[in-house]
């Protein structure tokens, strides 16, 4: 069985699905891999390290699209790659089902079988496949290291001949993956960080990091089964509204990462919240593409307001395309070999298997 890849449009993702590191492994799983020539160059990663690994390389994209059993992306194809497919082909990435419904349901059609990775359940035995966690966590460490780098002071109490610098103040806004690590990066470069969320299961999290829990006021655990959270009451709102007002006076740096699984990213920091800060302070919005926690966040745009730097990148992996390109291609060849049979030499979609059932876009 032969799987391949063609690389996404670099200008909107750099990252790429197969590193040579992980293709080895592919190869000791028995299946061949198809490239095309160039895969990953612009991350300083030559053609001959893949095929020192054994990769065939391609000069045209139609021959590994046409000849791969399975596909392996980051994104969805384009739409005129996705019509180089044919029935009894696998495609593999992060197809966003929501937005790319029509085309999905086509591919059904084809019978060429999708899996959408955002879609794994997050049980303990598709943690290695997770791919919202491994890319999440880079994405708070990254959020934070650029944030602090358009601070313009520095972070750490210093305590000097010339005088004392105090600690940068850091509110992390959602403490789940992406926040849990923002507040560690905040934490290990010396600032004071202060966290909310609405899942009070995150308390525990964030005080275990050195992070300070602020609790809105008689708020009760918004947690969905899974583990997401649960869109807050006008009620709540209103009252976390107070709490952030309130504290956003001595903040420095806001990390925004809060999300509702399926709908547009809560609206938590407001105008009138943001001309409380003092001026120099920055706001780093993660949730930026899913509509911004911040209310005057524009995506890939630096916003200055009364003093205030709000920024949020579409892609903020994009500026760490081969750490998250790393930890994607080993999510990705984990999923690959809980579906692929060694024993049968094929893959098996195999529907009594909970990560199968529930990644396969229906
Ligand atoms: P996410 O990216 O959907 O949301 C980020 C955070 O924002 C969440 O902690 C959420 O509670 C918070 N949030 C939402 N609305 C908010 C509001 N109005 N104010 C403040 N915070 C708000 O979540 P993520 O990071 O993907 O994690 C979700 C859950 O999944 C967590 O419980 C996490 O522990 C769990 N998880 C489980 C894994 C497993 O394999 N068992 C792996 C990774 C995460």
């Amino acid at each position: 069985m032969i799987i391949g890849s063609i690389p996404e449009d670099i200008n909107i993702d750099k990252r790429v699905a197969i590193t040579p590191e992980i293709l080895k492994k592919y190869k000791s799983l028995g299946l061949e891999v198809y490239l095309t020539k160039n895969y990953a160059t612009h991350l300083g990663i030559l053609d001959k390290e893949y095929e020192e690994e054994g990769a065939t390389l391609f000069e045209n994209e139609d021959d590994v699209l046409s000849k791969s059993d399975a596909i392996l992306q980051m994104s969805i194809l384009n739409d005129a790659n996705l019509k180089k497919l044919s029935s009894n082909q696998i495609l593999i990435g992060v197809l966003n089902p929501y937005v790319n419904e029509k085309k999905l349901k086509n591919l059904k059609e084809q019978n060429i079988n999708c899996f959408s990775l955002e879609l794994l359940p997050r049980i303990t035995r598709a943690q290695s496949m997770d791919i919202l966690s491994s890319q999440a966590n880079l994405a708070g460490y990254k959020a934070v290291v650029d944030s602090f780098a358009a601070f313009q002071k520095a972070i750490p109490m210093m305590m000097t001949a010339a005088g004392t610098i105090s600690a940068a103040k850091v509110l992390v806004v959602g403490a789940g993956v992406a926040g849990l690590q923002a507040i560690a990066t905040a934490k290990r470069m010396g600032a004071i960080v202060f966290a909310t969320d609405v899942r009070m299961a995150s308390k525990e999290q964030v005080e275990s990091l050195g992070g300070k829990f602020l609790i809105v006021d008689g708020a009760e655990n918004l947690e969905t089964e899974g583990g997401y959270a649960k869109e807050a009451s006008v009620e709540f709102k209103k009252k976390q509204e107070e709490l952030l007002k309130e504290t956003l006076k001595k903040i420095d740096i806001v990390i925004c990462t809060a999300l509702i699984p399926g709908k547009k990213a809560p609206l938590i920091i407001k105008k009138d919240m943001i001309d409380v800060m003092q001026n120099g302070s920055v706001i780093y919005d993660l949730a930026a593409i899913q509509g911004g926690n911040s209310e005057l966040t524009k995506v890939n745009e630096i916003i200055e307001s009364n003093g205030v730097r709000i920024m949020g990148d579409a892609n903020i992996l994009n500026k760490l395309p081969v750490s998250s390109s790393n930890l994607y291609a080993k999510n990705i060849f984990n999923f690959i070999s809980n579906l692929f049979s060694k024993e049968e030499k094929k893959f098996k979609i195999n529907l009594d298997d909970e990560i199968i059932e529930k990644t396969m876009v229906k």
